[in-house]
């Protein structure tokens, strides 16, 4: 089948996906929380495994990703790493463990690299949090920049639409890639914006762009596992292409369970001592 299976176990850096766009080769991303999950879509080949704060989400059910804490994000970080034999892996700093000051997210950033053992950070915001982004930088932790649709700042937006329409916000979102780029950051995530603008920013930088409903013309897309092999199901995005419908299959597995338990059906005499 695929040769993703194949794929030799040369450890993913953030020089590598660097040199990936270089040869125009794109790059695959997706989100893990936990050990089990990780393993797999390392096993499948994945470039980069994104420890989002989707977890905020997927994970423990909160409405938005705002509620999940620094401590939660290295315990799923922590479980990732430990599952990963190639891909880069990088964490999210969560709302509230970067916004103070640049101090602040510093601090954030170390203890994520030192508790986790993961390779990278993402934060969320442009020329807004660049003192931060620099004060990471500094102490040699990679950071990935977020730019468009930013969850953790959700009741800013009142709404989970398309960013980036309107002239104004479309040229100071270009402006904060080129800053994101000209600071330092390795890579930007770009979510939920027109194709156009994603495509001249990925023209623009030198840097990946990786896309989650950012368009075809990207240096990479990224969806949040969960999402893609149909786990969730209530969330229904135009981005979105789902693979499986692992919610019907689970739940139809989990139900066939529960008939052969009450029925006596299960154990048979060949699951017994
Ligand atoms: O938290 C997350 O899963 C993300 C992706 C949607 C890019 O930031």
């Amino acid at each position: 089948m695929s040769t993703a299976q194949s794929t030799p176990e040369k450890k993913v850096t953030t020089n590598t996906v660097q040199e990936m766009k270089r040869r125009g080769e794109k790059i695959s991303m997706l989100t893990a929380y936990d050990y089990t999950m990780a393993k797999m879509v390392d096993a499948a080949g994945i470039d980069i495994i994104l420890v989002g704060d989707s977890a905020s989400n997927v994970m423990a059910g909160h409405e938005t990703t705002l509620p999940i804490t620094l401590d939660q994000m290295i315990y799923h970080a922590s479980s990732v790493v430990r599952a990963v034999k190639r891909a880069l892996v990088v964490v999210d700093l969560p709302f509230g463990s970067y916004q103070g000051d640049s101090k602040q997210a510093l601090n954030s950033a170390i203890r994520i690299m030192k508790e986790s053992g993961a390779h990278a950070v993402k934060l969320e915001g442009g020329v807004e949090i660049i003192d931060s982004i620099k004060r990471i930088l500094s102490a040699g932790i990679p950071v990935m920049g977020h730019l468009g649709l930013t969850p953790q700042s959700i009741y800013k937006f009142g709404t989970y639409t398309v960013r980036a329409r309107e002239e104004a916000e479309a040229a100071k979102l270009y402006e904060d890639a080129l800053l994101l780029e000209q600071t330092g950051c390795f890579s930007i995530v770009l979510e939920k914006i027109p194709s156009e603008l994603g495509k001249k920013v990925a023209r623009a930088v030198k840097i990946p762009i990786i896309g989650i409903g950012a368009g075809p013309d990207v240096d990479g897309q990224v969806l949040v596992t969960h999402d893609m092999l149909g786990m969730t199901y209530q969330f229904h995005p135009r981005f979105l292409r789902r693979y499986l419908n692992l919610y019907q299959e689970i739940t139809n597995a989990i139900s066939q369970y529960v008939v052969d338990v009450k029925s006596g059906d299960f154990p048979n005499e060949h699951e017994r001592y």
